[in-house]
């Protein structure tokens, strides 16, 4: 039997307050090494408030959060992509006035060596990279499926493809954790089951994933793990099927768009 995968990320005994609001509230969950890990929860339970902990734009109230074994509290989100977590948010946050493959450009300098210096003083090492950035951006706005409308104003693109574009600009980042916020949302049935699709190929490029989502069909498609909060607490985790049929689980969903 093989060894089990290593915990990639952990989050250990997380509470956050915001005035007088406990949005977290002494939450623990491990992720492990290229797994699909779904954070579910009915609207209000904390879920991007812990994804945003986790990338580090918000800071915890008490608890820490490691990534391959090194606490990041203190640690500043670029730090955070640099060391390869990489996240999408629930907004899309697509750069209109830019074009498509800009938008991935934008994501790849985060790795980029070369350094703002270097970039407005267009050193020659400066022009390699861009080629090589510009090759990488192409070939992420492919595995996405928007490598035809790399040239257009990415502020143009449908809905469902400004979410495509914003998992292309964070894959830029080269992470080797990704964090979605309900990609899902507002996408129809078609884009679902591509969104789907693509997800289950950036786990097999070696990627891990922390999906959060509403969409049950599709956290049950894809997680191998999931973890459910509810009022800023962890209310149940196990596999899909172990969660589904968790009393408390189904007993939180009643009244509520899922149920
Ligand atoms: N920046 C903030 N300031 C104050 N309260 C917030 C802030 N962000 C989230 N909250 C509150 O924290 C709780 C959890 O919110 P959130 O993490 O967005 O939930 P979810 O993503 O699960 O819907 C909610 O009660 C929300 O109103
Ligand atoms: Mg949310």
């Amino acid at each position: 039997m093989s060894a089990e995968p290593e915990t990639i990320l952990e989050v250990d005994r997380i509470s956050k307050t915001f005035g007088g609001v406990n949005a977290l509230e002494d939450v623990s969950l491990r992720v492990r090494e290229r797994q699909i890990m779904a954070l579910i929860g009915p609207n209000g339970a904390g879920k991007t408030t812990l994804l945003s902990i986790i990338a580090g734009t918000l800071s915890p109230s008490s608890g820490q959060v490691r990534f391959r074994g090194k606490r990041l509290n203190g640690r500043q989100p670029h730090e955070r992509v640099t060391m390869g977590i990489g996240r999408t948010f629930q907004q899309a946050h697509i750069l209109s006035g830019m074009s498509v493959l800009e938008n991935v450009m934008v994501g790849c300098h985060t790795s980029g060596q070369a350094g703002l210096l270097a970039a407005a003083l267009r050193l020659p090492r400066m022009r390699r990279e861009e080629e090589d950035i510009y090759l990488d951006a192409v070939r992420y706005l492919n595995l996405v499926g928007l490598g035809p409308k790399a040239d257009q104003d990415a502020g143009s693109l449908p809905f469902g493809q400004q979410r495509l574009l914003a998992i292309a600009r964070s894959l830029a980042t080269e992470p080797s954790v990704l964090l979605l916020d309900e990609p899902a949302a507002g996408l129809n049935r078609m884009e679902k089951n591509d969104l789907a699709d693509l997800i289950q190929r950036i786990q097999e490029m070696g990627v891990t994933i922390l999906l959060v989502e509403h969409d049950m069909e599709l956290v049950m498609r894809l997680a191998e793990w999931v973890v459910v909060l509810d009022h800023g607490r962890r209310l149940a985790q196990g596999t899909p099927a172990q969660v589904r049929r968790n009393e408390s689980v189904i007993a939180a969903y009643l009244g509520t768009e899922e149920a």
